[in-house]
């Protein structure tokens, strides 16, 4: 695959994807193992909508990501492993170990009983058998859904049976800072409620006691290393589901994002090398974790898709000092390193005293994920981690992309702080108005939309494909709606403004408002609840709760209390509120409609202006409200 070199290579690369995009990806996949040729490169439409990538072509992801490696690259470092603790021994896997390791796990699998099609979810944390049990899930074509680990019981149990999983992958605990958190016992607990499950696959990460259930429990170390270090991969249909990833909506329960295989297999392999300009033997530091879209897709796929060396952390930035991030950078000696705002915001708190002591020479590359970055984020990180001569890619995508859309190309692309620049090769966006109308011209500003598909982006929601269409080709008929607002400047360069629905970005973690209100309203002392966003110096978003309770309720500091423990225990500590204000009632309009726009002002701390109230059934309810807004 030829690497864009310079902007006007770009641009031809861009219009040959605008008016042959089947050619354009035709060349694209050829270099690829295929067991059989694809007939036809794309059929779609996004009405019902159906779309179909290398139709009648079989390969396998798991394949080329590491055996087609071996012959050149056997020796390769495929996968740095760096522990939580930095006292801990790093680990590494050549591409010939992370062969043999994944087909120890793919026949293991197997060996209990795991087919092509079933469902396997992964709760595990950031170590190298994550990793190895999805591809090894993609070897055999059972479909993976990895479960990120600060997920608590309910999360966990509601997508095992969400998919009806066969097999849970976890670990019996993890460290993660001064943290540890007990895996194995929140599995457990999940596990009184998943009849679908037959078996729970156990990988000793610390040593902590755990509870066994003979006849379902397995310790890894009893199983996988015992198997054969050879297996032959199954060969998958292009379009065969390769992996569901759940995510938030605006309303109702965690979407299935469906990924099948060879879309997403040469998606993510041609973003990861252009966007990063990824060269040959460099290491590639995303600091995300597996259970995200991100690890999937940067930490896992794109890199070993390209032969490269991933480095994947365990820990957090800030242990066991804030330096921690660079420290990995010089002792791994790190080219590209692609993380989020959020973590750089955290960083920036810290002062740029850590820095004097720190190399940083490995850098080449860095990237910007998950939220929009602020211009003084977008400078601190410019100038510290990159020394002015490192280029950031701002990279705008989502689950449902599978891969990156809108990003910068590293080296290639004239940058412009907080802006994601322009689509890649292969991208069609498009800004249209509440309407559905086509924004045109620059400079403009709408809803982001997409008007052609892209090999890697999401087929369908598991077993919901009404959802959907209803979700993502619903609203503007004929586009893809991402949910996103942007702008798009003189050069037709695009900044996102954020989410224009109910789902509400923290700390780069995608949280539906409906999610956490259902959460809240499980506590028998709240009658009702509101959730909105409002403004966070290092989040991003932070989440602000309005709740109504009981009348019977006369200790409110216990209430508020006790419903932050109900979210940290139903979804996990991240989608804690951090504001909760108990209100006599909520602003509704006459149709019972909660006017979030309202909370939204009052949450920022806006309330100069909080236009319309007329149409609430009682306007007094918002002067109680601000009274005793936090
Ligand atoms: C939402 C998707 C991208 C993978 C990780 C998050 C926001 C993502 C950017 C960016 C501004 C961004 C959008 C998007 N977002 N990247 N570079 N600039 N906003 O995936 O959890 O599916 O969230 O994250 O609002 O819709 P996700």
């Amino acid at each position: 695959m030829e690497q864009i070199k310079d902007f006007n290579t770009y641009k031809t690369a861009y219009q040959k994807s605008i008016e042959n995009p089947e050619a354009f990806w035709a060349e694209i996949s050829e270099e690829f193992l295929w067991y059989k040729k694809w007939d036809k490169v794309l059929n779609w439409n996004f009405e019902t909508p159906e779309i179909n990538w290398f139709d009648g072509g079989t390969t396998n992801i798991c394949t080329n990501a590491i055996d087609r490696n071996l012959e050149k690259f056997g020796d390769r470092t495929a996968i740095i492993w760096e522990p939580n603790s930095p006292d801990e021994a790093a680990k590494k896997f050549t591409y010939r170990e992370l062969h043999q390791a994944v087909c120890q796990c793919a026949n293991a699998l197997l060996s209990l009983g795991i087919a092509k099609g079933d469902r396997v979810c992964i709760y595990m944390p950031m170590v190298p058998e994550g990793a190895i049990a999805m591809l090894a899930c993609a070897r055999i074509g059972a479909i993976h859904s990895t479960v990120f680990a600060g997920f608590a019981v309910e999360s966990l149990r509601d997508r095992i049976n969400d998919s009806e999983c066969k097999l849970l992958i976890t670990a019996d605990a993890f460290h993660r800072g001064e943290k540890t958190v007990e895996l194995k016992t929140i599995a457990d607990e999940a596990l009184k409620q998943t009849p679908s499950i037959q078996h729970c696959l156990v990988f000793n990460r610390t040593n902590t006691p755990i509870n066994f259930v003979q006849g379902r429990d397995i310790w890894w170390h009893d199983l996988v290393p015992q198997q054969a270090t050879t297996h032959e991969p199954e060969q998958m249909e292009a379009e065969a589901p390769l992996f569901i990833l759940y995510t938030s909506g605006s309303t109702g329960k965690p979407k299935g994002v469906v990924h099948t295989t060879a879309g997403y297999m040469v998606f993510m392999a041609y973003t990861f090398k252009q966007v990063f300009n990824y060269r040959d033997g460099e290491v590639f530091f995303c600091t995300a974790d597996i259970g995200w879209i991100t690890g999937h897709s940067y930490t896992i796929y794109g890199p070993l898709l390209n032969g490269g060396t991933t480095l994947m952390f365990e820990g957090v930035p800030t242990y066991p000092d804030h330096g921690r991030f660079w420290d990995i950078v010089d002792k791994h000696k790190v080219n590209i390193l692609y993380t989020a705002p959020t973590a750089i915001r955290t960083l920036e708190m810290f002062g740029t005293d850590i820095f004097k002591a720190k190399n940083l020479s490995s850098l080449r590359v860095l990237g910007s994920v998950g939220e929009p970055i602020n211009e003084e984020a977008w400078h601190w990180y410019f100038e510290n981690a990159g020394k002015k001569n490192c280029p950031i890619v701002d990279t705008w995508w989502q689950t449902e992309t599978g891969g990156i859309l809108i990003s910068p190309i590293a080296t290639v692309t004239p940058l412009k702080p907080a802006f994601a620049t322009l689509p890649l090769p292969g991208v069609q966006p498009i800004l249209v108005d509440e309407n559905g109308k086509e924004v045109v011209g620059n400079p403009a500003e709408g809803r982001l939309c997409m008007k052609f598909p892209w090999p890697g982006m999401a087929r369908t929601l598991y077993g919901n494909h009404e959802r959907y269409k209803q979700t993502y080709f619903s609203t503007y008929p004929n586009l893809y709606f991402s949910g996103d607002g942007a702008k798009r400047d003189e050069n037709g360069y695009y900044r996102i403004t954020g989410r224009v629905d109910d789902v509400i970005n923290v700390s780069g973690h995608r949280i539906g408002t409906g999610e956490v209100e259902e959460a809240i309203n499980s506590n028998d002392l709240v009658v009702e609840s509101a959730v909105v966003g409002f403004p966070h110096d290092i989040k991003g978003q932070g989440l602000y709760a309005f709740v109504i309770c009981n009348s019977d309720v006369t200790d409110t500091e216990t209430l508020v209390k006790e419903i932050k423990h109900t979210v940290n225990e139903r979804i996990g500590a991240f989608a804690r509120p951090d504001k909760i204000q108990i209100v006599p009632g909520l602003p509704k309009t006459r149709s019972g409609k909660i006017m979030r726009r309202i909370l939204r002002k009052i949450a920022e701390g806006d309330t100069s202006n909080l236009g319309d109230i007329s149409t609430l059934i009682d306007p007094s309810v918002v002067e109680t409200i601000l009274k005793s807004a936090v």
